[in-house]
């Protein structure tokens, strides 16, 4: 067997973190001098115009006159090269200092090339899909001056009524710390100052993934523990891995908007952190503080979030209209302004602008280069999560001479790219009943009945043709879930189940008693219980983006292997939420056993069904849990083994397992690595991913593979808000989702 020593997905950011503070250090020192130099030349107002950024309004000239007045450091939402030369020019040629611009847009998951929503690249537990998604965006967009992008978006999110669930990576902090290091390695490539580089905005800081309800820009209320153990170590992650700005969150956190809050942007970020590029509020946070009921007016909004270490404001202008006022008033100190223009410069002059401000208008164009759309192809077939296959109804065999292609969601190259993409084109999107038609339509009859026009239809008129054509064929394939804009910002749902008549389209299809194959694109985890249990299989796709199509019918018939696990649970009713694997156990834990409601004797006395922690109604059980997906083929894992199992604080751990793939199918598996602190000076959650790692077999094939963990990471902030490992039992598992597997137990002692 050979020996497979997993790399251990903590390996990448360890060495970004040397990497990235090298370069920091070395370059630093001529750095500072420039920006000194640069900073002793300009007058306050052209100080506070660095710390300023507008959103494009289209008018070239209107805005060069603010250029020229030096009130500008940065605008968003221009995407024409000729129009951010020509105001980049104004900037260099006609301001007093001659200071460049920087141009950025929310390139969240591809610019023209569209890739899985980020939910779907976390589904492939692979940083290499998320790094090379980053990296063909930001060539992409850099092509057309585009040097900054806010994202990745690493928010950690619990609650899928959260409509921004679909931006981030998911439940998990490590899964999401990890693909959000490999993102901004993908956009910030190996230097700043390459032309195709453009700084990474690790985002929301912070929290804000915790809105209460689900609901967006709700309140949150994390207390610093949980903030320090679950939603900051993604983004301390960014910073180790170089990120050169960040963005502040739209939430108030325990009543403190994170805009104006001192402790996340300064002694965090920038004291513990060391993070010294520089800080952007979310779209009109700094006056949004106003609503919020923390600040006075738009002054007041200022004082607050340049106070608390916000370097640039986002198109609320209260910089430009209040700061000389509030610096007279000694309300302000200059040195503050002072310190946010040295930030902004120092990013400025990492990234070449002020040697190479403009974008090569005349470069052939790189848009959806074949080799971007590849890897765009790539990633939605890693993405792809096989929740059920009955039968062995998947792959499509040579038995299945005609299809029927059903559902809103087969031919919908719009919504199959999902949410945030402003620049991607439904032009070039490739859908499944075009590649199908396209790269299968020679093995199989294509019968083509949507049912329904939409994914919120409601009109079931046509549900009878559908119902019709999937008499007629073999194997029904239903493409079913959500419009990308009922996914995203502010779109939050409070039931989770398929929208419009798609449920009663499943019903009808299933009711031919043809074997019926659900394919959901959706941005977010669907109550699809029921749906399912009609299916004879269920193939999930975040959101695929533009080459889904291809992705889902290699899948479909077999080319490729699905691999995808769920990277958020799948609750089975709305009311489970928030549902996640890492929680804490109550003194109460759920037993495997419980009475549910159908089961309830009549009269059933009051202690009569036991007192634990889940829903009469729903159980305590998800519908998929965390890190669950299958394959064609089947793994066995055994022979897993502690090297030693007593360590001290400073040991690593090694655990060794054996992975055979005891089907008749190459496939890939995703082996995960769970770790459990057993009892700490504070309750701990039940189990924590601590590593994962991608392994492809051949049919029969075996291999031993190894994880090394340094105990120093099972670390936590304890009772006495001490970031530390606390000796005592632990147990381990080694599986292929959060819910698999035998415990091995092992002792950390002082
Ligand atoms: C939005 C979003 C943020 C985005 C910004 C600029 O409101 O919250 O994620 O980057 O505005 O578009």
């Amino acid at each position: 067997m050979k020996k497979l020593k997993a790399l251990s997905a903590c390996l990448p950011f360890l060495f970004l973190f040397s990497c990235a503070q090298q370069q920091h250090d070395n370059k630093d020192k001529g750095l500072e001098t420039r920006i000194d130099n640069l900073l002793s030349q300009m007058t306050l107002e052209e100080k506070i115009g660095q710390m300023n950024q507008i959103s494009s309004f289209g008018n070239i000239e209107d805005m060069s006159g603010l250029i020229k007045k030096g009130e500008i450091g940065s605008i968003l939402n221009e995407t024409d090269p000729q129009k951010i030369n020509a105001l980049q020019r104004v900037a260099m040629e006609e301001s007093r200092l001659g200071i460049p611009m920087i141009f950025a847009r929310d390139v969240i998951h591809g610019f023209k090339t569209i890739f899985p929503i980020p939910l779907g690249q976390a589904a492939s537990f692979n940083p290499e899909i998320a790094e090379v998604g980053a990296r063909v965006a930001a060539i992409e967009c850099s092509s057309v001056g585009i040097r900054w992008t806010f994202a990745p978006m690493i928010d950690v999110a619990r609650d899928p009524r959260w409509g921004r669930m679909a931006e981030g990576c998911g439940e998990d902090t490590y899964l999401t710390s990890v693909m959000g290091a490999a993102m901004i390695k993908g956009f910030q490539g190996d230097s700043l100052n390459n032309p195709t580089s453009v700084a990474a905005c690790p985002k929301h800081f912070v929290g804000y993934g915790a809105a209460e309800g689900g609901r967006d820009y709700n309140s949150t209320f994390i207390p610093e523990r949980l903030l320090r153990n679950v939603y900051l170590p993604p983004f301390e992650a960014a910073a180790r891995a170089g990120a050169a700005t960040y963005m502040t969150s739209f939430n108030d956190n325990d009543g403190v908007p994170s805009t104006g809050n001192k402790f996340i942007l300064e002694d965090v970020l920038r004291k513990e952190w060391g993070f010294d590029g520089f800080v952007v509020t979310d779209w009109a946070s700094a006056s949004e503080m106003i609503p919020h009921g923390f600040v006075v007016d738009e002054k007041d909004a200022a004082l607050k979030s340049v106070n608390a270490g916000v370097d640039m404001e986002m198109v609320s202008y209260t910089f430009v209209k209040y700061l000389p006022e509030l610096i007279k008033e000694g309300k302000v100190k200059e040195s503050t302004i002072d310190n946010a223009v040295r930030n902004i410069l120092r990013i400025k002059f990492r990234m070449g602008l002020f040697e190479n401000p403009f974008v090569d208008e005349e470069q052939p164009s790189v848009l959806y280069d074949t080799p971007h759309l590849e890897a765009a192809k790539r990633a939605a077939i890693e993405s792809a999560i096989l929740l059920k296959n009955d039968k062995g109804i998947l792959p499509l065999n040579g038995n299945v001479k005609t299809v029927a292609i059903v559902g809103p969601l087969a031919d919908a190259p719009h919504d199959q790219m999902g949410t945030w993409v402003f620049d991607g084109e439904k032009s070039h999107t490739q859908t499944p009943l075009h590649a199908i038609r396209e790269m299968y339509g020679d093995k199989v009859q294509i019968i083509y009945e949507p049912g329904l026009a939409y994914s919120r239809d409601k009109n079931t008129a046509n549900i009878s043709k559908a119902a019709a054509a999937a008499a007629k064929a073999d194997v029904v394939l239903a493409f079913v879930g959500e419009e990308a804009i009922l996914s995203g910002e502010a779109h939050c749902l409070a039931d989770l189940n398929l929208v419009g008549a798609q449920s009663e389209l499943i019903a009808a299809l299933a009711k031919t008693g043809k074997p019926v194959v659900t394919v959901v694109m959706a941005g977010r985890p669907l109550t699809i219980g029921k749906e399912a249990e009609l299916s004879s299989a269920v193939l999930y796709n975040f959101h695929p983006g533009t080459m889904g199509g291809p992705a889902i019918a290699d899948l479909l018939f077999g080319k490729e292997v699905p691999s995808g696990k769920t990277p958020v649970t799948f609750p089975k009713m709305v009311g489970q939420v928030p549902m996640y694997y890492a929680h804490n156990n109550s003194g109460r834990p759920a037993q495997k056993n419980e009475t549910l409601i159908n089961d309830i004797p009549l009269e059933a006395g009051q202690t009569s069904l036991g007192n634990t922690s889940f829903y009469l109604d729903a159980g305590f059980d998800p519908l998929y849990p965390f890190g669950y997906g299958l394959s064609y083929t089947t793994f066995e894992y055994s022979d897993v083994k502690i090297a030693s199992s007593q360590l001290k604080k400073q040991d690593v751990l090694s655990i060794s397992f054996s992975l055979e793939n005891t089907g008749k199918y190459k496939g890939t598996e995703v082996a995960q690595l769970y770790v459990r602190d057993k009892v700490g000076s504070v309750t701990r959650p039940v189990k924590e991913l601590k590593r994962f790692t991608r392994i492809m077999l051949q049919p029969g094939e075996k291999k031993t593979v190894t994880f090394e963990l340094p105990v120093a990471e099972l670390a936590f902030w304890n009772i006495d808000m001490v970031k530390t490992v606390e000796a005592g039992d632990f147990g381990l598992w080694v599986a292929g989702d959060s819910q698999s597997g035998n415990e091995l137990v092992f002792k950390v002692t002082d």
